[in-house]
């Protein structure tokens, strides 16, 4: 860490006390903000921790749809984004109008939200998965026909792994469709000995060279692994920054430099102290919509890990 960084970090932390808050990092976030952060993790764990969490504060170091989902776990909590402007290009590709809509096309289906999706889509889904559990949430429904919004990668991912009949929201990630077939069969030629690993967003034919498909918490386990040496690592840059820090003396290489997530990189330490300092921006789910969006999160989280 920068000198400057260390004197925000020492502020961060003596303010956290104060005001009894929690610091939880999405595994894509800046390496200075995941340092200072009391949990790191994937989508999941952030919202298990949320949801187990005492702390009076929780500052979410992520994007709108995670802060959103920790306000609908933790209603008597402050959830703090310290970037309201945080959001996901994704999570907001279908709306809950427009889900209604496809819901009377298909009356049949039980709807699947991605958890990157608004708490108003969230009211009008079924149950909800990250790219964790996304098949076992899945496998785990009594339904045959499935409606699967809005990412159509995870979506055609679980798809693969089920016999169940799916039907894709035509949504996507900026980010991950920045990684191409080409990127991989490049890296395969310079590291032949390196695993490669990339995350279900992905598109089908890069996911179709890779040896696993894994959610970002799914990843950091992996690396962990004696028989990994060297990984090629096809998700948003900032997870480098863990998985160097957790396995020094292994090698991982991004799949492409520009697969990053512009939102996730609003987070810094300044905004984390100001946001600390003025308790805002807060991120707070008015209570009919969240009561109706806790249902699926909650089933969700009955569920648990694949
Ligand atoms: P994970 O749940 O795998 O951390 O993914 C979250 C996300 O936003 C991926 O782009
Ligand atoms: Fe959304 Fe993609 Fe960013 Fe994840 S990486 S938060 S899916 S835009």
């Amino acid at each position: 860490m920068e000198n400057r960084d260390v004197k925000l970090a020492e502020k961060i932390l003596s303010l956290k006390k104060k005001r009894n808050a929690v610091i939880l990092a999405h595994n894509y976030q800046l390496g200075e903000v995941q340092d200072i952060a009391d949990f790191v993790g994937d989508s999941l764990e952030l919202s298990q921790n949320a949801a187990r969490t005492d702390a009076e504060v929780i500052i979410f170091c992520g994007v709108h749809f995670m802060a959103e989902t920790a306000s609908i776990l933790c209603p008597d909590k402050a959830v703090l984004l310290p970037d309201i402007n945080a959001g996901c290009p994704m999570a907001d590709m279908i709306t809950a109008e427009e889900l209604k809509k496809k819901k009377e096309e298909l009356p049949r289906a039980t709807v699947v939200c991605y958890i990157n999706s608004t708490a108003e889509v969230k009211t009008e889904s079924d149950v909800c998965c990250t790219s964790a559990n996304g098949v076992k949430v899945i496998e785990s429904l009594d339904a045959q026909e499935i409606l699967f919004v809005p990412d159509q990668y995870l979506g055609h991912y679980i798809s693969t792994k089920t016999d169940k009949k799916m039907v894709l929201w035509p949504g996507f990630c900026p980010s991950h469709i920045r990684i191409l077939p080409e990127h991989i069969t490049q890296l395969r030629k310079e590291y032949p000995q390196a695993k490669v690993v990339v995350h279900p967003e992905c598109r089908p034919d890069v996911i179709a060279l890779a040896d696993e498909a894994l959610g970002t918490g799914g990843m950091c386990r992996y690396a962990r692994r004696d028989d990994v040496k060297a990984m090629i690592v096809g998700t948003e840059i900032g997870i480098l920054h863990r998985l160097r820090k957790e396995n020094p003396g292994k090698k991982f290489t991004p799949a492409t430099e520009q697969a990053v997530c512009p939102n996730m990189k609003l987070i810094t330490l300044e905004k984390v102290l100001w946001s600390l300092e003025e308790m805002a921006p807060e991120v707070k789910v008015p209570e009919e919509i969240r009561l109706r969006a806790k249902a699926a999160v909650d089933k969700m989280l009955e569920i648990g890990r694949g």
